[in-house]
């Protein structure tokens, strides 16, 4: 952490952020003292935040997989339950693959795998051009390219058939339980990253279509999605003409699903 160069009231400052509900107000306190120059900044700060803003958009950056990843205004913070995602995907990519993170936010999951893999070829794809600059932030010094579009439509055609991985956290809330979601992803989360429409597989049924045409024969994908979706997704998955394994973590109450295209 940055030395500060005024006397923070620590105290007032966690008292603050415990009155508004915030569950761990001294490690907040922490990274918010941290963050702030001046004495003023840091009443700023706590004001927001005690206000509902994200910790991680008042910072400007998330952890995530022991990285520090930069998260703008309305792009979706990652999540540590995508830690499973992130580490399924891994496990079944081959020797110097070629991925693609689909859906990608703030390229958090690109991130993590240039450094887990040793990709011939790696880049990221968002439809919100607030991710796309975010992601371009995180991955333009690793000369990792971000697309913005459609999923597969800005993808160059050359990697249609031939993509190793395609990793896609997309959005996977159904429409009715959008309203339920925590202040802090409803108000400060674009619904573009949120909503996954009616049964919140919409964009998970499109994206399974894509990848049965993007992905090399023996290629997988890997999707995050609730546990109550799994099995639907399997079936959708399967119908695409992909082999589906379900991989839970009880831990990080997580479940990721890969699939195969066979070949
Ligand atoms: C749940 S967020 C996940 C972001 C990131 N993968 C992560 O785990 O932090 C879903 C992302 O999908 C993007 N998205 C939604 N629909 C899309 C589409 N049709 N094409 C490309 N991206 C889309 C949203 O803009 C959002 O950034």
């Amino acid at each position: 952490m940055t030395p500060t160069l005024f006397t923070p009231d620590r105290a007032a400052v966690v008292g603050r952020l415990r009155a508004a509900g915030c569950v761990f107000a001294e490690d907040e306190a922490e990274l918010l003292i941290a963050a702030a120059g001046s004495a003023e900044a840091l009443a700023d700060l706590v004001d927001r935040r005690v206000a509902g803003l994200p910790l991680e958009h008042l910072l400007g950056w998330a952890e995530f997989c022991g990285l520090r990843v930069a998260v703008d205004p309305g792009v979706f913070v990652p999540r540590g339950r995508t830690a499973l995602l992130v580490a399924a995907a891994a496990a079944v990519a081959g020797p110097s693959p070629a991925v693609l993170d689909l859906c990608c936010g703030s390229g958090a999951a690109a991130l993590v795998l240039h450094g887990r893999l040793a990709p011939r070829w790696l880049a990221a794809a968002d439809l919100d051009p607030a991710a796309v600059a975010c992601a371009r932030r995180n991955l333009d010094p690793l000369g990792v390219p971000v697309y913005e579009g459609d999923l597969f439509a800005p993808i160059p055609s050359q990697w249609r058939g031939r993509l190793d991985l395609v990793v896609a956290n997309a959005p996977y809330v159904p429409t009715g339980a959008v309203a339920m979601l925590p202040p802090e992803a409803r108000l400060y989360e674009a619904p573009v990253a949120l909503d996954g429409g009616v049964d919140g597989l919409a964009v998970l049924r499109r994206v399974a279509a894509g990848a049965a045409e993007w992905l090399a024969p023996g290629g997988h994908l890997a999707v995050e999605v609730s546990a109550g979706q799994a099995g639907v997704l399997c079936a959708v998955l399967a119908d695409a003409g992909l082999t589906p394994t379900v991989v839970r973590d009880d831990e990080l109450e997580a479940t990721a699903v890969t699939a195969r295209r066979p070949g």
